[in-house]
């Protein structure tokens, strides 16, 4: 009995001691909710950063605001000045990634998108230049995007207007973009193995911003004893992983190093070149993760913001039409679309960029973690502080667009019909950590959209008069599923 009251009142006096202090340290943090020991303030925005917490968290607090996470300050940055002066003013200061506990069971540290220090500088260095030399942003890349878009086209061709839903075909078509760069070689539609991965993926987008996640990263014993999502989410991991190190096990044998063709064919020419410098970070364990990080950060992204584009045409028919009208006035009917075109078509570049802005997939970035003692924002900021940047807050920033909640592609055209680019499109973020497949989306989006508009006509299935344009709630905003017809023009 005595032995328990003691151990009570140690407890109490320790969680009071921890509270006092979370007091003391949150003084010279920007404001934010009262933070508790073990569950810092994320309890105030229910475990989940979603669109309308947050916004109530800035309405509360302001547009700089901190939440704990457990004992982890974090700023919350919201609207389109604090999202860009936070990002960009120290931007180096603030290129580290949060390193926690999921994030090490899941990515160890390893390849681009949840790596810090040299790992992260070397691998995304390497791993854009070989992009780029695999045609990123040119011709090359180009040719594999039109291949794509014209099996796309098949698909719908084939189902003679009977209602579908498109969104296998369409993250098929994406995947299959950085499937031809990375390995060499694209999926059939059939293809199981193409499936399983696409599941994994999909299991571990949906983890990332889940209220389980939270929790895990709160209470790691339970969620390393517990059978469940966090279970889920490694098997989902370990499986894309275990298809990488085969397709390397092939790569190799094909032995193709002098005469690179793929990804995997330059890294392992990497590999042998850095075989004897020290501190190189070139090893098969952050191939296999960067290669993860390409198709994670390069499909489901890509893939989710096309299937908001078809749906959009099928609210927006007039806007669909008005497409149309300006790709039949500028390019023939057998015309091939290339990125080129998007200069003598300012509307529909117009309209994709607002198809990007309005779908606002990524909510906030995966939260950066200061490097080194910096100032955010005129807030001194202590080395390893957690920032959120809640990059949908600039995308419909009332001060920065004109019609922030309404679908209007004049944002992106001037007075005389030109397109127009605007400083708060942060859709692919700002700062050292900015989306490094920018190009490469916006020439996928552009060409497979402009190809399927050239040749249907889209519309809702007999008897569907509305369609939900809500979004289902994960690490990316996706749409509901949805059906269309498309109809040949
Ligand atoms: C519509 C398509 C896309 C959108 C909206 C998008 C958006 C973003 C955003 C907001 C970030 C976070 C940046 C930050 O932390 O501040 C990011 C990071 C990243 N994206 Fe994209 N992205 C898209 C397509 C792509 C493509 C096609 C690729 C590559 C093949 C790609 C690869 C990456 C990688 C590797 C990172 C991590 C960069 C780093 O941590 O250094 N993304 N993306």
């Amino acid at each position: 009995m005595m032995i328990s009251v003691i151990l009570i009142s140690l407890v109490l006096f320790l969680l009071s001691a921890q509270f006092l202090n979370m007091q003391w340290k949150s003084c010279g943090f920007p404001p934010g909710p009262t933070p508790f020991p073990i569950i810092g303030s994320i309890w105030w925005i229910n475990f989940r950063a979603d669109h309308r917490s947050l916004k109530k968290l800035a309405k509360t607090y302001g547009n700089i605001c901190t939440l704990w996470l457990g004992h982890r300050p974090m700023m919350v940055l919201y609207g389109f000045q604090a999202v860009k002066n936070g990002l960009t003013n120290n931007s180096e200061d603030v290129s580290g990634r949060l390193q926690t506990y999921i994030f090490n069971k899941l990515a160890d540290g390893k390849g681009i998108l949840v790596s810090n220090g040299l790992i992260w500088k070397q691998q995304r260095h390497f791993g854009f230049g070989t992009l780029r030399k695999l045609g990123m942003g040119n011709k090359g890349m180009e040719r594999g995007i039109q291949t794509e878009a014209r099996y796309l086209v098949e698909f719908f061709r084939d189902k003679e207007g009977e209602a579908v839903d498109p969104s296998f075909p369409i993250v098929h078509a994406v995947s299959n973009v950085i499937c031809a760069v990375v390995f060499g070689h694209r999926f059939s539609l059939e293809d199981k193995t193409f499936h399983q991965l696409i599941e994994a993926f999909d299991y571990i987008v949906a983890f990332g911003n889940s209220r389980f996640y939270y929790m895990c990263e709160m209470f790691p014993w339970f969620a390393e004893h517990l059978p469940g999502p966090l279970q889920k989410a490694r098997f989902s991991r370990d499986f894309v992983c275990s298809f990488v190190r085969q397709e390397i096990k092939s790569h190799r044998e094909k032995g193709r190093i002098d005469e690179p063709e793929d990804f995997i064919d330059f890294y392992l020419k990497q590999l042998e070149k850095t075989k004897n410098v020290p501190n190189s970070t070139f090893d098969e364990d952050n191939m296999v993760q960067s290669v993860f990080d390409l198709f994670l950060g390069g499909s489901e992204t890509t893939a989710t913001t096309l299937r908001w584009a078809l749906l959009y045409m099928l609210v927006y028919p007039d806007i669909q039409d008005k497409v149309q009208k300006e790709l039949d006035a500028v390019l023939s009917p057998s015309h091939l679309i290339c990125y080129e075109d998007r200069k003598k078509l300012p509307y529909t570049n117009a309209v994709v960029h607002e198809i990007l802005r309005f779908s606002s997939i990524v909510l906030i970035t995966i939260p950066r973690e200061a490097v080194k003692d910096t100032t955010v924002l005129g807030y001194h900021v202590p080395k390893g502080t957690l920032i959120m940047a809640n990059v949908d807050s600039a995308l419909f920033d009332p001060d920065y667009w004109e019609t922030p909640h309404q679908f209007n592609p004049g944002h992106f055209l001037d007075k005389g019909g030109n397109f127009v680019t605007r400083e708060a499109f942060l859709a692919f973020s700002a700062g050292h950590r900015a989306c490094p497949g920018e190009t490469m989306a916006k020439m996928e989006l552009f060409i497979m959209f402009c190809s399927l508009l050239q040749k249907f006509k889209f519309t809702l299935p007999e008897g569907v008069k509305e369609i939900n344009t809500d979004f289902v709630f994960g690490s990316t905003m996706k749409p509901h599923p949805y059906k269309l017809c498309a109809v040949l023009r």
